[in-house]
C-alpha cells in the first residue's frame, strides 16, 4: 500500500509510539485521524501533523468504548471518504503480582487493550471489506510473546490481540479478501512516558526492560508493514533476538527473563500504588510540547548491551551442558 494520499486511523496518537506513527506517516503524505483521550495532547499533534503539510483530523476517543470507535470510524469516512490503515495501538498497563493486580484495574485494561483493538479492527474492517484493501495494524509488545513476572495482566492482553489477528487473518483468506490485512507489530522497550504512566502496585517505580529503542523505531516498523503487509513483524534486532531465543529455547528464557526482569525492571525508587493512566490523565507532567519520548535512553542501552549478553550466555551454558 502506498502511504502517500492514504487515509490512516492511530490510536493512541497523543503520545509515544502514536505521536511519532503521525508524524511519520503524516510527513509521508499520508491523511492522518488521530485518537486518544486528552484533547490538549491530540491538539498539538495535528498542529505538528499539519505543519508537516498533512490533511490531519483529531478525534478524541475512548478506545474502550464501542460507540466512541465507531464515532472515530464514521468522523474519518466523513471527511476523507475512506479508511486505508487502522493503527491500534492506544494501550495501558499494570505493574504488579497477580495476585495484587485489583480485578476492576485488570478488567480496564483488558477492556482497552483488548476490546479496544477488537472494536477497531471492527470498524476498520467494515470500512475495508467494502473498500476491498485495506491495512489493520495492531501494536502488541515482545511480551505478548514472552511474558514477565509482575505483568501478567499487560503480558496477557498482548498475546490476546496476537491471536485476533491470526485468526481475522485466517478468516480474511477464506473469504478471498487477499487485499484486506491484519499485522501485529511487536515493539521490545521504547523510550516513550507509558513507564511514568502505568498502573503500579508493586511499591517501586517500573523501569524498561532493556534494551531500549526510540518511539520512531517502531513508526519505521509500522510504515514498512503498511508498505508490504505481513503477519507479524518484531521491531530492531535486539526484539528479534529475544523471540527467537524463546522460540529455541522456552524454558529456559522463562527463567532467564523472569528473573532478570524481578531485577531490571523495578527501580529501587519507592512510589505509592497509583491506578496510572489506566481511567485518564494521571496528573503526571504533561508531555504536550515537551515531546513523546521517556527520557530513558541511556541507561537503557547500557543495560540491554548486558541483557543480550547474559540472554546469549546462558544459551550457551545450556547447550553445552546438553
Ligand atoms: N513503551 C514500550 O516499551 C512498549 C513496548 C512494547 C509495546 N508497546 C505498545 O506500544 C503502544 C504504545 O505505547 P507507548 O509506549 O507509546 O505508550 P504511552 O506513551 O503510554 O502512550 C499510550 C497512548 O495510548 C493512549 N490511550 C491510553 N488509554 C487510552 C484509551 N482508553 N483510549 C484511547 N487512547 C488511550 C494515550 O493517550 P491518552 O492518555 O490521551 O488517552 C497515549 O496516546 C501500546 O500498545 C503499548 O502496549 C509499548
Amino acid at each position: 500500500m502506498r502511504i502517500d494520499g492514504a487515509v490512516v486511523v492511530i490510536t493512541g496518537a497523543s503520545d509515544g509510539i502514536g505521536r511519532a506513527t503521525a508524524r511519520l506517516l503524516a510527513r509521508k503524505g499520508a491523511a492522518v485521524v488521530l485518537a486518544a483521550r486528552r484533547r490538549d495532547a491530540l491538539d498539538e499533534v495535528l498542529r505538528e501533523c499539519r505543519r508537516a503539510g498533512a490533511e490531519a483530523l483529531a478525534v478524541p476517543t475512548d478506545v474502550a468504548e464501542a460507540a466512541a470507535v465507531e464515532n472515530l470510524a464514521r468522523r474519518a469516512v466523513e471527511q476523507f471518504g475512506r479508511i486505508d490503515v487502522w493503527v491500534n495501538n492506544a494501550a495501558v498497563g499494570i505493574v504488579a503480582p497477580f495476585m495484587d493486580t485489583p480485578l476492576e484495574d485488570l478488567r480496564r485494561l483488558l477492556d482497552v487493550n483488548v476490546m479496544g483493538v477488537a472494536q477497531g479492527t471492527r470498524a476498520a474492517l467494515e470500512h475495508m471489506l467494502r473498500q476491498g484493501s485495506g491495512v489493520i495494524v495492531n501494536v502488541s509488545s515482545i511480551l505478548g510473546e514472552i511474558p514477565v513476572p509482575y505483568a501478567s495482566a499487560y503480558s496477557m492482553s498482548k498475546s490476546a490481540t496476537r491471536a485476533l489477528g491470526v485468526s481475522v487473518r485466517a478468516e480474511l483468506r477464506l473469504a478471498g479478501a487477499s487485499d484486506v490485512h491484519v499485522c501485529s507489530v511487536l515493539p521490545p522497550s521504547i523510550d516513550t512516558p507509558y513507564y511514568r504512566q502505568v498502573a503500579n502496585y508493586v511499591g517501586r517505580e517500573a523501569r524498561p526492560i532493556p534494551p531500549l529503542y526510540a518511539p520512531e523505531r517502531v513508526a519505521r516498523t509500522i510504515a514498512a508493514v503498511v508498505r508490504r503487509p505481513r503477519a507479524e513483524a518484531v521491531v530492531g534486532p535486539a526484539g528479534r533476538v529475544m523471540v527467537m531465543k524463546h522460540r529455541a529455547f522456552p524454558g529456559l528464557m522463562e527463567r532467564v527473563m523472569g528473573a532478570y526482569v524481578a531485577r531490571a525492571h523495578l527501580s529501587r525508587r519507592k512510589i505509592p500504588p497509583t491506578t496510572g493512566n489506566l481511567y485518564g490523565d494521571p496528573g503526571l507532567p504533561a508531555t504536550v510540547g515537551g515531546g513523546y519520548h521517556g527520557r530513558l535512553r541511556t541507561a537503557g542501552r547500557r543495560a540491554g548491551t548486558a541483557t543480550l549478553l547474559a540472554g546469549a550466555a546462558a544459551a550457551l551454558i545450556r547447550r553445552r551442558g546438553q
